[in-house]
């Protein structure tokens, strides 16, 4: 680090436990570029904002719970922020924060590498904000979208939005889903026991996808497979979404499978 380190950063409450700090850093290092990333743990969005412009620090991811809220403070939104509702990458370029969104980007590559999407029979499961990333991009390659979800209202809300079609936790067994995304935390470290739906939804052969990465083989992932399907967990997903913001921010491409395998084996590692 010198005088011309550029810095860049995640900004979440809680984010010790964030994978991001190794990825940029990882990169960084391996591209010979003069960065370094850090992570802030953030209760006063607006000040964070501020000091982001004080301090020209040229990029942050934003994760959970400011991804919403920080749009208000933002000079420039995406379209596909906009209609998500959430940002999950601030870039500043020479004052002017930019919002953007890449982890629906990031879902639809790592799925894209296991299975088709296109008219697809797709169950969503879960309607809060990862879930509305996850719809973006499914309605952008033209799947066949449905959710599920545990607030019926808030999953019928959400299938407007997308032109998706709720169908409730009691009637998804009939549906035969070919692709089957869990989009809620239900799983993550440390409830591991936990998935967010009966095993039976698991009727044709096709593929699961999880967002959650920690643990890698969940509950929810495990259960598919002994049904016959195909698994995808959540570190495609972590590792596009970041790659991409890497790649917006620096213009030099991010060593996605090499980095894949890093964070692939730093949780097998635990
Ligand atoms: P995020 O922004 O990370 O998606 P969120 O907006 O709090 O987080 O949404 C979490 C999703 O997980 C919701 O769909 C939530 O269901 P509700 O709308 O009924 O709250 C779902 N979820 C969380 N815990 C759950 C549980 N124990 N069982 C089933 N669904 C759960």
């Amino acid at each position: 680090m010198d005088s011309h380190t550029e810095v860049f950063a995640v900004i979440g409450n809680p984010v010790k436990h964030s994978l991001s700090p190794f990825m940029h850093n990882f990169a960084f290092e391996f591209l010979n570029l003069n960065g370094v990333y850090t992570a802030f743990e953030v209760s006063d969005l607006e000040s964070a904002v501020k000091g982001i412009r004080g301090l020209g620090i040229k990029g942050v991811s934003v994760t959970v719970p400011h991804k919403e809220n920080i749009i208000k403070y933002l000079d420039e939104i995406s379209d596909s922020s906009l209609k998500i509702g959430a940002v999950n990458t601030l870039t500043n370029k020479n004052g002017i924060l930019e919002g953007d969104n890449t982890d629906w980007k990031g879902f639809i590559l790592s799925l894209k590498e296991h299975s088709k999407i296109k008219d697809r029979k797709t169950l969503v499961i879960g309607a809060g904000g990862a879930s509305r990333g996850v719809c973006y991009g499914l309605a952008s390659e033209n799947a066949d979208i449905y959710i599920t979800n545990r607030t019926k209202s808030k999953g019928i809300e959400l299938a407007k939005d997308f032109d998706g079609e709720f169908v409730g936790f009691e009637e998804i067994e009939k549906l035969e889903p070919e692709i089957i995304i869990n989009t809620t935390s239900v799983g993550m470290y440390p409830d591991i026991d936990k998935s967010p739906v009966e095993k039976t939804v698991f009727k044709t052969k096709g593929t699961a996808i999880d967002i959650v990465y920690n643990p890698l083989n969940t509950k929810f992932l495990k259960e598919a497979s002994m049904s016959g399907f195909k698994t995808v967990s959540g570190v495609g997903m972590f590792v596009y979404q970041g790659g991409l913001q890497f790649e917006k921010w620096t213009n030099t491409r991010f060593p996605f499978q090499i980095m894949k395998e890093k964070i692939f084996h730093k949780l097998m590692k635990g």
